[in-house]
C-alpha cells in the first residue's frame, strides 16, 4: 500500500482516485482554487458535481494547506489546469518537496524572456527546483474512467523502471499502462492534440475530417521532433490515441465545428460555448508567440491557420 496525495479535484483527479483506490492505495485528495469542488470532496456523500457520480468513501479529503505536506506521501499527482501549473509548482519548491510527482496535465508554456516552449516537467525542473517528475498521459476521459470503462494511458520518465513502479502503484484490470522514455515527444504530443482535434472537427463531413486527420498527424510528427521529442511518440497512446477521443467527441472539436462553418471564435464561443473551457484556445494563446516567430509555416500550415483563427479572430481558411 502506498500513500498517493492528488492535488485537482476537478473531473481528472477525481476520476484518478479510482484506479489508485482499487490498487489497496492510501489515497488523499485536495483542492486548492474551486469553491465547488472544494463543496463536493468535502461533503458527506461524495458527489461530484461534474462526474455527476459519488466518490468511494475511503477517498481522505484534506484542505490545502502546509500542514498536508507534512504527511510522507509516495506520489503526489498533479491534476490542475494548464493556469494551475505556474501556482503549484511554486509552492511546492517553496515547501522544498522531493517526494516522486506524477503529472497529468496536458500542455506546454510559452516562457516569454527565453522565447523557449517548455513542456511542464521542463518547467517544473528548470524553474521550480523540482526533480523526480513523471507524467502519465493518453486518451482518458474522465466520465469514462470512473465508470471503470477499459482505457489505457502511458507513463513516461527518462528511467523507464521509475515510470513501470508508478504503474504498479495505479494500473488496474481497466486502467491499464503503457511506458515511454520520450517524456518530451509524450507531452508535446498531449498538449497539441487539442488544437489539432480543433482542427478535424472544423471538416464539415466525415471525408473532409479524415483528411484533416491525417494532415495533422503529420504536422505532429513534424512539431515533436522539432521540440525534440521522438517522432514515433506521435503514433502512441499520447499522440493518435489521445487525438482520437478528442477528435471524436470533446469540447475543442465541437468548436472547431462551428469554426468549419465559418463563425469567428469570439462569435462561436459566445453564441455556442460561453461557459466552456476550450483547452485548445488555451494551448494557442500559450503558444502562438512561439510558433509564428519560430516555427516553418510552410511546414504546419493547420496549426498557423488555426492560431490566426484564434489569436486574431480570422475565419478558418482550411478547405473543410
Ligand atoms: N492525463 C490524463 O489521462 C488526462 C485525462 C484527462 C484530462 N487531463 C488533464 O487534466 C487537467 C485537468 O482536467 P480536468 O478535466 O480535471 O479539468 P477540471 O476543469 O474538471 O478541473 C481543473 C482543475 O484545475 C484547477 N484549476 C483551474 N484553474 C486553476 C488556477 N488558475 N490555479 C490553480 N488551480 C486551477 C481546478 O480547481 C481543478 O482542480 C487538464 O490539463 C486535462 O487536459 C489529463
Amino acid at each position: 500500500m502506498k500513500n498517493i496525495l492528488i492535488i485537482g479535484g476537478g473531473a481528472m483527479g477525481s476520476a484518478f482516485s479510482i484506479p489508485c483506490l482499487e490498487n489497496n492505495n492510501r489515497v488523499t485528495i485536495t483542492e486548492p482554487y474551486s469553491k465547488k469542488f472544494i463543496k463536493n470532496l468535502s461533503s458527506k456523500n461524495k458527489f461530484h458535481s461534474a462526474l455527476k457520480i459519488k466518490l468511494p468513501k475511503k477517498l481522505r479529503f484534506k484542505k490545502f494547506s502546509h500542514d498536508l505536506f507534512n504527511e510522507k506521501f509516495d506520489l503526489i499527482v498533479i491534476a490542475l489546469s494548464l493556469s494551475g501549473i505556474d501556482f503549484i509548482g511554486n509552492y511546492l519548491d517553496n515547501l522544498k518537496i522531493k517526494t516522486s510527482i506524477l503529472v497529468l496535465t496536458k500542455g506546454l508554456k510559452y516562457e516569454k524572456k527565453k522565447r523557449k516552449i517548455l513542456t511542464i516537467s521542463e518547467k517544473f525542473q528548470k524553474n521550480y527546483n523540482l526533480s523526480n517528475i513523471s507524467i502519465l498521459k493518453g486518451p482518458c476521459l474522465a466520465k469514462e474512467l470512473v465508470r471503470k470503462n477499459q482505457t489505457s494511458v502511458v507513463i513516461a520518465n527518462k528511467n523507464i523502471n521509475k515510470a513501470k513502479q508508478i504503474g504498479k502503484m495505479i494500473s488496474t484490470d481497466y486502467y491499464l499502462t503503457e511506458f515511454s522514455s520520450d517524456i518530451i515527444g509524450i507531452e508535446v504530443c498531449s498538449a497539441i492534440k487539442n488544437i489539432y482535434s480543433m482542427i478535424i472537427g472544423a471538416g464539415q463531413s466525415l471525408n473532409a475530417s479524415s483528411n484533416l486527420f491525417q494532415k495533422s498527424v503529420i504536422e505532429m510528427n513534424y512539431l515533436t521532433k522539432y521540440f525534440k521529442g521522438n517522432g514515433e511518440t506521435t503514433l502512441s497512446l499520447a499522440g493518435v490515441g489521445d487525438l482520437y477521443v478528442s477528435a471524436a467527441g470533446g469540447r475543442n472539436s465541437k468548436m472547431g465545428s462551428y469554426l468549419g462553418k465559418g463563425f469567428t471564435f469570439k462569435t462561436a464561443k459566445k453564441k455556442f460555448m460561453p461557459n466552456d473551457t476550450v483547452e485548445g484556445e488555451q494551448l494557442a494563446r500559450e503558444i502562438a508567440p512561439f510558433i509564428f516567430k519560430k516555427v516553418n509555416k510552410k511546414k504546419i500550415p493547420l496549426m498557423i491557420n488555426l492560431l490566426r483563427t484564434v489569436i486574431r479572430n480570422k475565419k478558418l481558411k482550411i478547405k473543410v
